[in-house]
């Protein structure tokens, strides 16, 4: 097998980032060297015990946890508790992990690795930590080899206002800092693409027939989450944002997108959308590729195939009602 690629995960878990991490920890073409923690959908106390959960349940403890940045650059924080639950896992109110403990210092964390060795970041949540560490430490971004980002809205509407995007809204300063001087081109995944990613109640059926301890977990933390697109945006199921950015990462061939030069807008009615010059009006040197399409099925299986790999025969099962 090819040599694992090391990733820094940054999130908000958050129940599709919970969902994101089970992804990538249960991938064998990842190694997860560190998960950093920023503000978004919970405050960063509650995202980093959310962050030991999720590895408590594959053992992972090993895997270190920062927490990052506790408000976004300029505006006040504005979380998604009413998307995730009061505790950000689908009002669960699973117990605190006993002996596990959170490190202070994301920002630095994402440096000092990024001086010691080439490695990528997935970013799951607004993007206040990654500029953070740009503002600090621009140069040791050379070493930076990939960088996925979850956020904006290409040509579909918002899911916090007609135009925005959650990530990019909660923090535009931080998320246009970010695509304005990272020097990477910065792989987008806007909700173009995640919105075809549902899971829907035959899919968390089989999963519950699995009779897996994950499962379970997938089946209990999901369940806020489906009401709450039922409510919000009359979708029944629900839209698992984060672990398509990780699955992408993992197989460039699950989206098809273009390069363009991108922009986030920082203030007014607009605040958080995704300006993205695809038709290269203003010759700007693209700092973007940004995937619009999506093979939703095949993420689908892959992301059960990765998370249940153990229970073959269910499986097989379950992908023929998908
Ligand atoms: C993004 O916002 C958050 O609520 C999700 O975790 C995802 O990262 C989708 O807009
Ligand atoms: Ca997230």
């Amino acid at each position: 097998m090819e040599k694992r690629r090391k990733v820094i995960i940054d999130c908000d878990p958050g129940i599709d980032d919970s969902l994101a991490l089970l992804l990538a920890l249960k991938s064998e073409e990842l190694e997860v060297v560190g998960i950093t923690i920023v503000c978004g959908n919970v405050p960063i106390k509650e995202g980093g015990e959310n962050a030991l959960k999720t590895l408590e349940i594959l053992k992972a403890l090993h895997i270190p946890v920062y927490l990052g940045e506790e408000k976004p650059l300029k505006r006040q924080l504005v979380t998604a508790q009413d998307t995730h639950g009061e505790d950000g896992l689908g009002e669960c109110y699973f117990e605190k992990i006993e002996g596990a403990e959170v490190k202070e210092g994301a920002v630095d964390f994402i440096i000092d690795t990024l001086r010691k060795e080439k490695v990528s970041i997935i970013a799951l949540g607004p993007l206040t930590n990654i500029a953070k560490a740009i503002e600090k430490n621009k140069k040791v971004f050379e070493n930076l080899e990939e960088f996925v980002s979850m956020g904006g809205a290409f040509r579909i509407h918002g899911n916090c206002s007609p135009v925005a995007e959650f990530n990019y809204w909660v923090d535009p300063h931080g998320a246009d800092y970010v695509f304005q001087n990272l020097g990477h081109k910065i792989h987008m995944i806007p909700l173009d693409v995640t919105r075809k990613i549902v899971l829907t109640p035959n899919i968390l059926e089989g999963i519950r027939r699995l009779n897996n301890p994950i499962g379970e977990y997938i089946v209990k933390i999901t369940k806020f989450y489906v009401d709450f697109h039922w409510k919000q945006e009359g979708i029944i199921g629900c839209v698992i944002n984060d672990p398509l950015a990780v699955a992408y990462f993992i197989d460039k061939s699950l989206c098809t997108g273009f390069s363009s030069y991108v922009e986030v807008v920082k203030e007014g009615v607009a605040v958080g959308q995704t300006i993205v010059d695809k038709e290269d009006f203003w010759r700007k040197s693209h700092n973007s590729l940004v995937l619009n399409e999506v093979n939703s099925k095949e993420f689908m299986y892959r992301f059960l195939e990765t998370v249940f790999k153990e229970n073959h025969e269910t499986l097989r099962k379950l992908k023929e009602v998908i």
